[in-house]
């Protein structure tokens, strides 16, 4: 291809992905399929990689992000950006179009949206391309975040060919939908539970509702995270001067004709009656969508009356919002069990009699601790509110103390443990009781066990939860070194009717020949696993993956580890005070030691290798999964392998609801694509990865 080829087909081919991802990402309406998609985008790449000098820059290829910025720009917006009048109940809307008719004589239309959850974002674009993106901040200032909008796919970087004005602004809510907000979360729990980190904890960390995260994701100061987080945008209004339109709608209908995502959702009304029936329907139906709204926005459609009308110091006299209530239920309250994790610490949790709240059935809800119980002063029968505030977990918010029975008892907490029946202990300042039998109780042994045979652990995928429940049902395995000891006739013939704790199907486990040799063959080969995930599969408390790395870097052998002091252990970069007591602790125990002598007797890595091969980039691909597949052009497999590990990631043979990225070159395998769709496991050609290793 010559020069001139190369520069339209590239030409040709920008638009034609800008049209998809139109299609794809604002209209929701794709015309052709994934798979026809990636080949264009990958043709582009191609093309772009030959001929750099005619590639855009805002080409489609550059959605991945990459630039960090360390203090975001203030900007000053030229028009503020206000907020609007909050309204509660039908009278109030009565009374809003009340004051308008005031100002406005004759028939006019109301325009009802959703009001979407998220923060709200100010796009300029100059002669059809984006130009800056500014946040709503104090609303008369706001901070600059284009580099992390622009990796935001549903938003536009190079408007559609269409008449729009060379210069002004759109605004409109960035927000995550809750599908990218539960995997995010998924991610993050097990990466932190696989830390030793108790339920409880793990649950102040995760992101507590969407537009937390929206807001915090869009504040990052690595774009390429951005851009896996999967953000979102919806357009609700268009600023320009000259106003070029006559009404509110048929600016949002242009601006979706531009290429801007705006919500299918919204409705001209003409009169209040109308604008009760939109917001009765989506106060249920709103549970119904895939990303969260707190209400409807009402505004006055045309643009003249809403000039007429003007602001208050704070919002506009044309538009209002009705936020939704919080929808609560109430339910009866039937027990509370206890669970004890891999670490000891006990959550007490509520068995609700089943009932329907905000688009599921809620059985189960989380009490926190002691404290809650008391707090709330819960009773055994009491008929509960319960609610879900964005929060992923619902929660018991009162008790509604006219339906108590006289003779309900207020809840004794346990002082004993579910499991092994030891006293519970409760450590001075501490919200979570803890059950301090370590090495005989079930359930702290079971997670123990699990922990060390997990992926990023010892990887002993022919083991798993029923598996170990069933070795240590039969008393063959107490702690992890023990795995090291089974016979194939320990093993051949055992049986178990399994019961998940997640409430999921009932499973018959037995293990037959081919079982018994594939966990064998499991357990033999973890004898190589290097180091530094044998150090996290131990499980010390808040010892997790890139701390275990960072200690082994530093230390090269268990020895050394077990022998630092807290100073020694606090001088290695990334560890504080609490992780590096945790560690010297562990290391001062009898059961910690004898158990690290056990697994040396195993013959598992005690030091870091001495030829060690792995040379170590970055971490940016730490606590990911990938699985590879196809043909690359800058790479073979094996050395786009290492790539990976260098950088701190993983590698997986086949993709599976835990895979984080499936890298596909030229003709992938169907069954990988087909896997990845199913498990919603993001695809990135060999750019987009290379982008995100910094490689490009
Ligand atoms: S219109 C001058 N429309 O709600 C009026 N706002 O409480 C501009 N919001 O700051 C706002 N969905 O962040 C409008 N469909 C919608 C909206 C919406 C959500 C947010 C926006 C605004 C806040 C006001």
């Amino acid at each position: 291809m010559n020069e001139i080829q190369a520069r339209s087909r590239i030409e040709e081919l920008t638009r034609e992905i800008d049209h998809h991802n139109y299609r794809y990402y604002a209209l929701s309406d794709p015309e052709i399929s994934d798979g026809e998609f990636d080949r264009l985008l990958k043709e582009l790449e191609n093309l772009e990689k030959e001929f750099p000098q005619f590639a855009f820059p805002d080409s489609p290829s550059r959605r991945i992000g990459g630039t960090i910025t360390r203090e975001f720009k203030t900007v000053k917006h030229k028009y503020p950006m206000l907020s609007l009048g909050n309204t509660y109940s039908p009278e109030e809307i009565l009374e809003f179009d009340a004051r308008i008719r005031k100002i406005v004589d004759g028939p006019f239309h109301y325009v009802c949206e959703l009001k979407f959850d998220g923060v709200a974002i100010g796009l300029t674009y100059k002669n059809g391309r984006l130009f800056q993106a500014v946040t709503r901040g104090d609303g008369e200032k706001g901070d600059d975040v284009t580099a992390n909008v622009r990796t935001i796919r549903s938003i536009p970087l190079r408007l559609r060919k269409s008449s729009f004005p060379d210069e002004f602004e759109i605004r409109g809510e960035i927000f995550m939908p809750h599908r990218s907000f539960e995997r995010i979360n998924n991610e993050m729990a097990a990466q932190l539970r696989e830390d030793g980190y108790n339920e409880q904890e793990i649950g102040e960390k995760l992101l507590k509702n969407p537009r937390n995260a929206a807001s915090g994701t869009i504040k990052m100061q690595d774009s390429s995270v951005v851009a896996m987080r999967n953000l979102d945008c919806y357009l609700y209004f268009v600023l320009c001067e000259p106003a070029v339109f006559r009404t509110h709608y048929e600016s949002l209908i242009a601006a979706r004709e531009w290429g801007f995502k705006v919500c299918e959702h919204m409705k001209r009304c003409s009169g209040t009656e109308e604008v009760e029936a939109f917001i009765r329907h989506w106060d249920t139906a709103r549970h119904t969508l895939p990303y969260d709204t707190d209400g409807v926005v009402i505004k006055v459609d045309d643009l003249s009356l809403q000039k007429d009308l003007g602001f208050t110091a704070k919002s506009p006299r044309w538009a209002i919002a009705y936020k939704f209530k919080a929808e609560t239920v109430c339910t009866e309250l039937i027990s509370i069990s206890y669970q004890v994790g891999r670490t000891g610490a006990v959550t007490p949790v509520a068995n609700l009699k089943p009932v329907h709240l905000a688009g599921t059935t809620v059985k189960r809800a989380t009490l926190h601790n002691a404290d809650q119980i008391s707090k709330l002063d819960l009773r055994i029968g009491d008929h509960v509110y319960v609610e879900k505030g964005g929060e992923i977990i619902p929660k018991i918010t009162g008790v509604n103390l006219s339906r108590r029975k006289a003779d309900a008892l207020p809840v004794e907490y346990i002082s004993q443990c579910p499991e092994c029946h030891t006293p519970l202990e409760r450590k001075e300042g501490e919200a979570l009781h803890y059950c301090p039998n370590i090495n005989g109780c079930p359930p702290q042994i079971r997670g123990r066990i699990e922990h060390f045979i997990s992926r990023k652990a010892m990887d002993i995928d022919s083991l798993g939860e029923g598996k170990i429940e069933l070795l240590f049902d039969r008393g063959l395995i107490h702690t992890p070194a023990d795995l090291y000891r089974l016979t194939h006739e320990d093993l051949l013939g055992l049986e178990k009717v399994f019961q998940p704790e997640d409430g999921n199907k009932v499973r018959r486990i037995s293990l037959q020949e081919k079982s018994v040799e594939k966990i064998l063959k499991g357990i033999q080969a973890s004898r190589s696993v290097p180091f530094e995930r044998v150090l996290y599969a131990i499980g010390i408390r808040y010892v997790g993956e890139t701390v275990a790395r960072k200690l082994a870097q530093h230390f090269k052998n268990m020895d050394s580890i077990s022998h630092a002091t807290v100073e020694e252990l606090t001088g290695v970069e990334e560890i504080g005070e609490k992780i590096a007591e945790s560690v010297y602790d562990f290391f001062r125990q009898t059961s910690g030691m004898k158990f690290i002598g056990e697994l040396k007797k195993a013959g598992l890595q005690m030091e870091v290798a001495e030829n060690a091969t792995t040379v170590v980039l970055s971490d940016r691909l730490a606590g990911q999964a990938f699985v590879i597949s196809g043909v690359f052009s800058n790479f073979s497999r094996d050395e786009l392998k290492a790539l990976i590990v260098q950088n701190g990631g993983k590698i997986q043979s086949g993709v599976t609801g835990k895979t984080s990225y499936l890298v596909a070159g030229e003709e992938p395998g169907p069954s990988k694509l087909e896997k990845a769709r199913e498990h919603n496991v993001p695809v990135l050609t060999e750019t987009e990865f290379l982008t995100m290793i910094n490689r490009k």
